[in-house]
């Protein structure tokens, strides 16, 4: 009954085996390994973008960071919604890899909706030298939410950007649980929907610990690579960053990894739901249920792990993530704790 996060899952055995595979013998550095360029190979076959780059970090924050920084001047602005990850949960390394201003965009359920976004675009920039610039967009998908947008959904928000002249990054720590969420292909999901840089996520969905930041335009790469370096994110022994990409993007290992999540993230809503709690809008893996007062204790004294949120007056809410590892039986053992 571990729900804290997807990240207090272990790494898959086929992830595992790869890294320890690649531990034989010598291979280059700095990223030169034979791995490396399998990767590259894996990433342009995948995602339908023979110019695809990718670069590998070691977490989330340092390929949204790094990202970020390659594409916003110091003077920019970065579109983000109100509650993006890049705005809470990474202790401001967006903006100081980057010197840019966060602008919070809001929109209900982790979303920015184009309205919301155009309003923010339309008040930024207008007072000549006094302001910050518009610089860019970030989207994150799934959402901090637990919602999804959907590519044409992104496309509409990506459109206002570019109107601007503005790159486009997607923050994808859960990019697999979106793509099994909505059916769309990662082509349809990130260049074809306009974006043009993208955290791919690993760490959550299985991998022992790496992100790649993939870039459709690879006007930027050298930059991306000489900022990776100056962040101190060029691994020397790059080759085990490499091997787990590797294992995760073959024969769709990240899809299954992420569909066992999402199955079993739906698998809680409607049990949930049936035992009358509110499960606010939740494709994917990550759950905000809504219920009455004594659940979490109740849950809690079961041995059940789960974030406590803040809550309306006579609610309690949680935050529940189910990842590649949780069962059927972790599943149906906290719906029996629910039970009073
Ligand atoms: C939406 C989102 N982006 C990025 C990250 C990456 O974080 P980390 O730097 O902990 O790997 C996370 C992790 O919680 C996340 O939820």
């Amino acid at each position: 009954m571990r729900f804290a996060s997807d990240n207090t899952s272990g790494a898959a055995p086929e992830i595992m085996a790869a890294v320890v595979k690649s531990n034989d013998g010598y291979d280059r550095s700095y990223g030169a390994d034979a791995a490396m360029g399998r990767v590259t190979a894996l990433v342009r076959k995948v995602f339908q973008a023979p110019q695809a780059v990718v670069h590998l970090v070691a977490t989330g924050t340092a390929a949204n960071a790094l990202s970020i920084a390659s594409h916003c001047p110091p003077w920019g602005a970065v579109f983000c919604h109100t509650h993006a990850h890049i705005a809470e949960d990474e202790c401001g390394a967006p903006e100081f890899f980057s010197g840019a201003k966060l602008v919070l965009v809001p929109g209900d359920q982790g979303k920015m909706t184009p309205a919301t976004l155009a309003d923010a675009l339309s008040r930024t920039g207008e007072g000549g030298v006094h302001g910050v610039q518009r610089g860019m967009l970030s989207l994150t998908n799934v959402t901090e939410a637990g919602t999804v947008y959907s590519p044409s959904e992104i496309k509409a928000l990506t459109d206002l950007a570019k109107a601007r002249g503005l790159p486009c990054h997607l923050d994808g720590a859960r990019f697999a649980n979106a793509l099994v969420a909505t059916g769309a292909t990662p082509a349809e999901m990130t260049w074809q929907a306009g974006i043009d840089v993208l955290s791919l996520g690993g760490t959550k969905n299985g991998c022992l610990g790496v992100e790649g930041v993939v870039l459709f335009n690879p006007e930027k790469a050298w930059e991306l690579e000489l900022r990776r370096k100056r962040a101190g994110h060029l691994f020397s022994k790059n080759r085990f960053l490499a091997a787990q990409i590797e294992a995760y993007l073959t024969d769709g290992l990240w899809l299954r990894l992420a569909a066992q999540a999402n199955a079993m993230g739906q698998r809680l809503a409607s049990g949930l739901a049936a035992q009358g709690a509110t499960v606010p809008d939740a494709p994917a893996n990550m759950l905000f249920p809504l219920w009455s007062p004594g659940t979490h204790d109740r849950l809690e004294a079961a041995g059940a792990q789960f974030y406590r949120l803040f809550a309306p007056e006579g609610r309690e809410r949680a935050r529940l993530v189910t990842s590649w590892s949780t069962t059927a039986a972790d599943v149906d053992a906290f719906l029996a704790a629910l039970q009073p």
